[in-house]
C-alpha cells in the first residue's frame, strides 16, 4: 500500500476547500483583495457595478468607454487600486446579454470570476453576483449554486503527481455579498447546504478520478469507514463469505474473475425519527470494468475506472446528508467489485441463481452492473424502504441517447420519478425519463434461465432497467443511468461528481417536507 499516505481522506484536504462567508453592507467600504461585479452586454452595469462606479468617480465607466470590455460572457477586466473604494482591486465580469441571462450563464459567471480570482494576487475575494436576476431563482438558490460552481472551478486532482503544479497564491476565501440585511439568514442556510453538496461532490470526484489500482472495493470500504469517524455515519462491510451466506450469487459471479475481494458496503445516516422508513440509495461500485471474458476493446478502456461513480455519488451524498444533519433516515448500499477476466471468471452462457431466487443466463459478462445491482435490490427489502434509488454507470446506450447532459431516469413509481426530475432541475444536474414499459421485458427472454442479462441492441438503457425492475417489485424504485454524466472524456477527462447535487437536493426536499408535516401534526 505505498499510496496510502496520499489517499484522499473523506475530510477533504484543507487547501482544496474554499472558505465561504456572507456579508451585506455598503460596497465601497468592503476591505477585500478583490471585489467582483458584473457587466452585461453591451457595457450595461449590474447594480453593484453601478454603485462602485459612482463611488469611484465613474472610473468603471471610463475604462469601459475606452473599449476595454464589452460585457461578453466569459470576459473579465481587472482594475487596480480603485480610488474611492476600500477594495484593493475591482474585477469586472462579463455576463453576456441581459435578456438571455439564465441558470447556466449565472454558473459560468461565478466560475469565470473564481478562476480569475485564483490567478490574481489576493487570497480572498468578494462576489457581488447573487443580486443578478436569474429567472425566478431566489437568493438561496443563487448562493447554493455559487458555492458549488466556485468549488468546481478550483477543483484539481493532483494528488498522484509527484510534484503538484504550483498555483500562484491560491484563493482561500470567498465572500458572497447579499443586497440586504434581511437576506442574511436565508443566505447562511443556503451557504451551509451548498458547502455540504460541494464537499460531497468533491469526494465523489476524487474517488472517480482515482485509478483502479488504488480505488479498489477495499478502498471504497475504507472511505466508508472514514465517514463513520468523521461524520458519525453507521457503517457495516459485508465480506465474500457473508455474501455467500446471503446467496448473492449474481454479485459473486462478477467478482469471480478478479483477485480483489468484493465488498458489500452498508452506510447509514440515522437522522429521522426512529421507525420512519428510510430512503435507500444503491450505487454501482465496479472499481474497474474490463468487460470480463466478454472483454472490452482496448481504446479508452482506462475510462472504466469510473465505473464506480454510482458508489462515489452515494458516499458523497451520505456525507452531505450527515453534514446537514438531515432529519431523514438514509441508507447507502454499495455492491463493490472488479469485473475481470481471471481464470475463475464467469463465462458467457453461465447460469446463476440470484439472491431473489430468480435465475439469470449471463450471455455477456460485460453487462455486469445489473448483476451486482440486482442482489443489492433484493438485500434492501429488509429495510422496508420508503423508496429505493439506484445510481449506476450502466449502459453505453444511455450516452448515445442523452449524451453528457442528462442522466437517464427510469422508475416504477411516478411520484419518486417526479421528485428526482425536479431535484435535478433545481440542482442544475438534470435527469430525463425514459419509459419502463413491460413490452420491453420480452427482450430479456432466455431459453435456459428465468432471464438473460442482455436484451440486444435496441433500447439498451431501457432493457437494462427492465432487468433491474424484476428485482424491485416490492417498493417504489427509481434508477439513474449516469454513464454519460458521471465523467467527461477527451481533453478535460475527469469525474464530474454527478449526481451528488441531484441526490442531495432530492433528500433536502424530502427532509423539508417531513419537517413540515411533523410540525403540522404537532399543531393539531
Ligand atoms: N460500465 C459499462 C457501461 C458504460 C459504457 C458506461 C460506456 C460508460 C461508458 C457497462 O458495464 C457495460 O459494459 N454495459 C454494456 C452492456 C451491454 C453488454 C448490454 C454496454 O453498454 O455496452
Ligand atoms: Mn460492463
Ligand atoms: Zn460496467
Amino acid at each position: 500500500m505505498q499510496f496510502l499516505h496520499m489517499l484522499p481522506s473523506p475530510n477533504l484536504p484543507k487547501e482544496s476547500v474554499l472558505e465561504f462567508s456572507i456579508k451585506s453592507g455598503s460596497l465601497e467600504k468592503q476591505r477585500t483583495a478583490c471585489i467582483v461585479v458584473g457587466v452585461y452586454e453591451t457595457r450595461k452595469f449590474s447594480l453593484s457595478a453601478e454603485i462602485l462606479d459612482h463611488a469611484t468617480q465613474q472610473s468603471l465607466a471610463e475604462v469601459l468607454g475606452q473599449g476595454d470590455m464589452e460585457g461578453k460572457a466569459g470576459s473579465t477586466l481587472l482594475l487596480q487600486k480603485p480610488s474611492g473604494a476600500r477594495a484593493d482591486r475591482i474585477l469586472l465580469v462579463g455576463l453576456g446579454k441581459e435578456k438571455e441571462f439564465d441558470d447556466k450563464s449565472y454558473r459560468s459567471a461565478i466560475s469565470t470570476a473564481v478562476k480569475r480570482l485564483n490567478e490574481i494576487g489576493g487570497s480572498d475575494g468578494m462576489l457581488c453576483l447573487t443580486e443578478l436576476h436569474v429567472g425566478k431563482r431566489d437568493v438561496a438558490w443563487k448562493i447554493r449554486q455559487a458555492v458549488i460552481a466556485a468549488q468546481e472551478a478550483i477543483y484539481r486532482f493532483d494528488q498522484l503527481k509527484s510534484k503538484p503544479e504550483e498555483t500562484h497564491r491560491p484563493l482561500r476565501k470567498l465572500i458572497f455579498h447579499v443586497a440586504s440585511h434581511g437576506e442574511l439568514a436565508t443566505a447562511e442556510t443556503a451557504l451551509t447546504e451548498g458547502m455540504a453538496i460541494a464537499a460531497g461532490q468533491s469526494l465523489a470526484k476524487d474517488l472517480g478520478n482515482l485509478p483502479g489500482n488504488i480505488c479498489t472495493p477495499a478502498h471504497l470500504a475504507d472511505v466508508a469507514r472514514g465517514l463513520k469517524r468523521s461524520h458519525g455515519l453507521a457503517v457495516e462491510i459485508l465480506e465474500r463469505t457473508d455474501m455467500e451466506k446471503l446467496g448473492m450469487n449474481t454479485l459473486l459471479s462478477v467478482a469471480r474473475g478478479s483477485c480483489q475481494p468484493p465488498k458489500f458496503i452498508v452506510i447509514q445516516h440515522k437522522g429521522g425519527p426512529k421507525g420512519t422508513k428510510p430512503v435507500v440509495l444503491i450505487g454501482k461500485g465496479i472499481t474497474f470494468d474490463s468487460g470480463g471474458i466478454s472483454l472490452k476493446p482496448g481504446p479508452e478502456m482506462d475510462e472504466m475506472k469510473y465505473d464506480m461513480s454510482g458508489a462515489a455519488s452515494v458516499l458523497g451524498t451520505l456525507r452531505a446528508a450527515a453534514e446537514l444533519k438531515l432529519s431523514l433516515n438514509v441508507i447507502g448500499i454499495i455492491p463493490a467489485t472488479e469485473n475481470m477476466p481471471g481464470g475463475a471468471a464467469t463465462k458467457p452462457g453461465d447460469i446463476v441463481t440470484s439472491m431473489s431466487g430468480q435465475t439469470v443466463e449471463i450471455l455477456n459478462t460485460d453487462a455486469e452492473g445489473r448483476l451486482v445491482l440486482c442482489d443489492a435490490l433484493t438485500y434492501v427489502e429488509r429495510f422496508d424502504p420508503d423508496c429505493v434509488v439506484d445510481i449506476a454507470t450502466l449502459t453505453g446506450a444511455c450516452v448515445i441517447a442523452l449524451g453528457h447532459m442528462a442522466s437517464g431516469l427510469l422508475a416504477n413509481d411516478d411520484s419518486v420519478a417526479k421528485e428526482l426530475l425536479d431535484a435535478g432541475q433545481e440542482a442544475g444536474d438534470r435527469a430525463w425519463q425514459l419509459p419502463l414499459w413491460d413490452d420491453y421485458q420480452e427482450q430479456l427472454k432466455s431459453n435456459f434461465a428465468d432471464m438473460a442479462n442482455i436484451g440486444g441492441r435496441p433500447a439498451g438503457t431501457i432493457t437494462a432497467a427492465c432487468f433491474l425492475a424484476r428485482f424491485a417489485k416490492k417498493y417504489a424504485w427509481a434508477h439513474l443511468d449516469i454513464a454519460g454524466t458521471a465523467w467527461r472524456s477527451g481533453k478535460e477527462k475527469g469525474s464530474t461528481g454527478r449526481p451528488v447535487p441531484l441526490l442531495t437536493h432530492f433528500l433536502l426536499e424530502r427532509a423539508r417536507r417531513a419537517s413540515k408535516t411533523s410540525s403540522r401534526r404537532k399543531q393539531s
